[in-house]
């Protein structure tokens, strides 16, 4: 591309912090751990699937069956464990176990590796967690029944499904903000951000049900969907954007009625991510997000505003950090680039780069001044950069985060537009109106694919025209073949006047 602090990370820092430290070390140093939380590794291995290349793809697919071999046979699963052992915590946590479908989705939907879903995988038996209990540490036997990956994700489904007092998922101990762990322990708190979550696998989650007969599961997914989507739009919409949750007492989080943390980024993103959100909310919440958590000058997209400090609210032990740190109100990269993913959803290159860009770590230690404000690694992608006086721009936690994963996924699918599905790829580009080219390389086995991307008229992204090897290709899916040659695959963006009515 023509900014080569990108490329340095699409192509090499991105994956090897993914790989070397997400998913075979589990430790750094902040957080010299070894465990496997549930839904940290699932989420990366979605970048290997991908990075494509026949190993990094094993590793998804062998996790994806370790991860559903740590499900309980109700359905809930470990929120973290060790290997080899297996020891690890049983939780309320609400979202964990929902990661299994969803990433199995990803890795079906990229691979066309249909068979995972028939591998049998067993389940763990445990004590059930006791009236009162947030979480016990233990080592689950293993269960002789066995099913297949495809029964364990509607398993996880059917768990996950739960509705509060506003028809919201309830949050449990914590959704994906580990944080929040006193927003709903009392069993009546709900979460924003899963219904979202949930909207999006049980839209893409249904179709699966039905290619495998089960048409009934896949009328109940539906119906849950719109069921789910009716009460965001019904109880969650703040009058400029959606609320995080409500608390046990039915207080809502992330309301312009809240003193802290009255907007969290999360509730926005995820109305576009999950395609169920009222096209124009959306829009709106995306725009309140660029106004109150966007800070350009600070090079920081925030998770939420203002950070908990002194007010009444007690949402757990997000609270414990100081404002402006980790999850409590800095940026948390991981949530920032669902942001930028977000925004290029909505079509707007210009912006979806620039926005990357502001969480790119280069950029951060581009001069002394800056690198004495950042103060860590500039290669490898930060946790956290701190969102407050007096360490406004310092980076927080390095190497072991799960935003690596999503930097490299964003940046080269929903960016640069690379789609494979299957036995076949796309371009669909979402660039900044300046790039007039850029490459793409991608290796199939043993055939090479180079891409060109041409943008003569400035576009930002909308239709293409694609050759493969001189020949027009006229649904826009490039046929992947494993035959040893080279292919020439030429994108144009088109201007409105070249595209077809
Ligand atoms: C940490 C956890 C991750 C969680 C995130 C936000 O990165 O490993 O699972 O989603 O924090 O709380």
């Amino acid at each position: 591309t023509p900014d080569p602090a990108f490329d340095l990370l699409i192509n090499r820092w991105l994956l090897y912090q993914t790989i070397s430290c997400r998913i075979w070390g589990r430790s750094a140093f902040y957080q010299s751990g070894g465990a496997y939380g549930f839904r940290d590794q699932l989420q990366d291995v979605m970048a290997l699937v991908t990075s494509g290349g026949t190993s990094a793809q094993q590793i998804a697919r062998q996790h994806l069956l370790l991860a559903a071999s740590r499900q309980f046979v109700e359905g809930d699963v470990q929120h973290w464990w060790h290997p080899p052992s297996g020891r690890g915590v049983r939780s309320r946590c609400s979202d964990d176990l929902l990661w299994l479908p969803f990433v199995t989705l990803h890795y079906v939907e990229r691979t066309g590796d249909t068979a995972i879903l028939d591998e049998p995988v067993p389940f763990l038996l445990g004590r059930p967690l006791a009236e009162g209990e947030a979480e016990y540490y233990d080592v689950p036997a293993v269960t002789d029944e066995r099913a297949t990956l495809y029964e364990h994700c509607v398993r996880a489904i059917e768990r996950g499904l739960t509705a509060g007092p506003h028809g919201l998922p309830l949050i449990g101990t914590c959704d994906w903000n580990d944080g929040f762990n006193r927003v709903g322990h009392q069993g009546r708190g709900e979460s924003v951000w899963l219904g979202w979550f949930l909207c999006r696998l049980l839209r893409d989650f249904a179709p699966v049900c039905a290619a495998r007969g089960e048409a009934a599961l896949a009328a109940h997914f539906q119906a849950a969907e719109r069921d789910l989507r009716e009460a965001i739009e019904r109880e969650a919409w703040d009058g400029e954007w959606y609320r995080r949750a409500y608390f046990d007492d039915g207080t809502p989080l992330g309301s312009a009625t809240n003193e802290e943390c009255r907007i969290d980024s999360l509730a926005q993103s995820w109305a576009v991510i999950s395609g169920a959100a009222d096209p124009e909310r959306a829009r709106r919440a995306m725009q309140a997000v660029e106004t109150h958590l966007v800070r350009e000058e600070d090079r920081l997209i925030l998770l939420f505003t203002p950070p908990f400090d002194r007010s009444a609210l007690e949402p757990g032990y997000i609270k414990g950090y100081l404002p402006g740190v980790r999850e409590n109100g800095g940026q948390y990269t991981h949530a920032a680039l669902w942001v930028v993913m977000a925004t290029a959803l909505l079509g707007d290159g210009d912006r979806a780069y620039q926005f990357y860009s502001l969480l790119h770590p280069i950029r951060h230690a581009e001069n002394d001044e800056d690198v004495a404000r950042y103060r860590v690694e500039p290669y490898v992608v930060a946790a956290d950069v701190y969102g407050a006086p007096p360490h406004t721009g310092r980076g927080g936690w390095t190497w072991y985060t799960g935003s690596a994963g999503w930097m490299y996924r964003i940046g080269l699918e929903y960016l640069l537009g690379f789609r494979r599905e299957g036995e076949r790829f796309t371009l669909a580009p979402c660039v900044p109106r300046s790039w007039r080219e850029y490459r793409l390389t991608y290796r199939h086995g043993t055939a090479r694919y180079r891409i060109t991307v041409e943008n003569p008229d400035g576009m930002t992204g909308g239709p293409v025209a694609i050759t493969l090897d001189g020949e027009r290709i006229a649904d826009g899916w490039v046929p992947l073949v494993d035959d040893g040659r080279e292919h020439e695959v030429q994108v144009r963006l088109l201007a409105p006047a070249h595209q077809q009515p």
